[in-house]
């Protein structure tokens, strides 16, 4: 999709940035974006907006429904009544809450649309509760044309908040959907602010714009099917991005791996067809004092391999790339707001199938580095690749080293799935990542390494089995990466299994599938490592 093509019409360009997709019907499909396609901010007049709607933002008060800052102007030209006819509708401001009703001759915007905010603040809505409406909002207006957002929007942090949810909100994976049926996410949405200072609002936009974008980025590479994204696909897309954006990508083959020693990456990906890849992808800042290393689990599909998982677990497993998706999307957003910090991506990229060449329960594989490991269970195939990635970006002796992996289900059973668990080499290390998610807007809760289920992974044959006891498997899985973290480098492991991927109906700025989990905690943590 880039570059010369000779079709008389000028197509759009692929939000995924390649097209290894086999079939043309759905080729044809996969263009444009599937997200709000502009969003800018307005100093004026909620009243003079010509759009098919307004936002307006409510919230529970304690005698009632109340009416959010920023819809001043709308409520006036509902001569003051807009809480009360809201009520009468039988709207009462709680999360998740959207009413539509006719405009008052006096606005130019043919609806109003009311999202709840939940319980009404004094001194200021949190940005989740924003980010959240926004959201809302955006998915609700799905198929209109254009709107405005009258929602509490003074400081750049509600600036970005809205801005965020917005654009996250309004995301669709549409790309392979032939039949007509679902509505195309509004088209323009416009950010009202009462701001003076218009620079800071500006600002504030930009970085939500590059989350938002680099999130949905995330998320097309997750929702993608995995019969066309599998690793070459998938580093095919990463060297296109690293064009785009000035990015070193370098791309291992399943012969470089080979030559390299990468056993724990060829053990994987050697039962499907579909070879394995490691990716790497540097932004370097001129100015910058410090190196960041994130490590992404990509499996682009987890069949369990020879341990093959039983149907009603492998229906979504597409998803196992998430943080290789995420390490990617963190990078280029980097790479975009342009912090002064190093950052480097590696991505583990295999496909996780059964075959006569698969590997198999007794196996023994030499990881990168040397050590070896009996693999008891190939469906614990996610450490593997991880550990390979960990030895060799500690070889650059980064500052820190953080991987991101939907590892497994014993963290999802803990944490449930809006949470992601933090596992690190220091006490001090994992609280910064839980701190720093916290910032971000991410839920996640700090986990512990007990050093006594590492003897549960006592091999005979080898170094260590990749599995152990049972009980704690997300932590005994957070332990066998650490033994291949190098000393003296600040190591966190985040398991997203849970948050990675949503199941259930959309809720505030989530959508159904790919969530773009852990994408704003890494951008998070490099730009406070940019500043200091
Ligand atoms: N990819 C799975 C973990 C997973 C589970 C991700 C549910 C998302 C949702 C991982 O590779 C896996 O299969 N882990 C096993 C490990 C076990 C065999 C030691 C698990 O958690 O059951
Ligand atoms: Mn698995
Ligand atoms: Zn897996």
């Amino acid at each position: 999709m880039r570059g010369k093509h000779r079709s008389p019409a000028p197509r759009r360009r692929s939000t995924l940035g390649l097209s290894p997709c086999r079939n043309p019907a759905v080729d044809r499909e996969r263009t444009g974006r599937n997200y709000v396609t502009a969003l800018s901010v307005s100093t004026s007049s909620a009243t003079a907006l010509r759009a098919d709607a307004l936002v307006v933002g409510v919230a529970k008060g304690p005698k009632g429904l109340v009416v959010a800052p920023g819809a001043e102007a709308v409520t006036e030209a509902f001569d003051g009544r807009l809480a009360e006819v809201l009520s009468t509708l039988g709207a009462t401001g709680g999360e998740g809450e959207a009413v539509k009703l006719p405009s008052p001759a006096s606005l130019k915007a043919g609806f109003v649309l009311a999202v709840g905010l939940g319980e009404a603040a004094e001194d200021g809505y949190a940005p989740e509760a924003l980010r959240r409406a926004a959201g809302v909002a955006a998915r609700t207006l799905a198929g209109a044309k254009k709107a405005g957002l009258a929602l509490p929007a003074e400081s750049a942090e509600e600036v970005e908040a809205v801005a965020l949810g917005a654009l996250l909100g309004s995301y669709d994976f549409t790309a392979y959907r032939t039949t007509e049926g679902g509505k195309a996410p509004v088209a323009e949405l416009v950010l009202l602010t009462g701001r003076k200072g218009g620079k800071d609002a500006k600002a504030a936009v930009e970085r939500a714009t590059v989350l938002g974008e680099e999130m949905n980025r995330a998320r097309d590479l997750i929702n993608m099917p995995p019969n066309d994204l599998f690793p070459k696909s998938f580093a095919a897309i990463v060297q296109t991005a690293g064009k785009d954006h000035g990015l070193k990508v370098e791309v291992l083959d399943e012969k470089a791996l080979a030559k390299g020693g990468f056993g724990g990456i060829l053990g994987v990906g050697n039962g499907a067809e579909n070879k394995p890849r490691l990716v790497k992808i540097a932004y370097t800042h001129p100015k910058a004092k410090a190196t960041l290393a994130f490590i992404g689990k990509g499996i682009t599909y987890d069949s369990g391999g020879i341990s093959l998982k039983p149907a009603g677990h492998n229906e979504t497993m597409k998803c196992d790339m998430s943080g290789a998706a995420a390490v990617f999307a963190a990078v280029v957003a980097a790479k975009r707001l342009g912090l002064a910090v190093n950052v480097t991506g590696w991505l583990a990229l295999a496909e996780n199938m059964p075959s006569g060449s698969a590997t198999r329960p007794g196996d023994v594989l030499r990881m990168y580095g040397g050590k070896t490991v009996e693999v008891l269970n190939t469906d614990a195939e996610g450490r593997l690749v991880l550990a390979d990635a960990i030895v060799r970006a500690g070889e650059e002796k980064p500052d820190a080293i953080v991987d991101v992996a939907t590892l497994t289900g014993a963290m999802v059973l803990a944490l449930g799935t809006r949470t992601f668990g933090v596992m690190a080499g220091t006490d001090e290390y994992r609280e910064k990542l839980h701190a720093t998610a916290g910032r971000a807007g991410e839920q996640s809760w700090p986990m512990p390494l007990p050093a006594e289920l590492r003897k549960g992974m006592d091999s005979p044959v080898a170094d260590l089995a990749n599995m152990g006891e049972r009980m704690g498997g997300g932590l005994v899985a957070g332990l066998f990466l650490k033994e291949f973290v190098a000393d003296g480098i600040d190591w966190a492991h985040l398991d997203i299994a849970g948050p990675a991927f949503h199941e259930g109906a959309p809720y505030g700025y989530t959508p159904k599938g790919g969530t773009g989990s852990a994408v704003r905690t890494l951008v998070q943590l490099a730009q406070e490592t940019a500043q200091g």
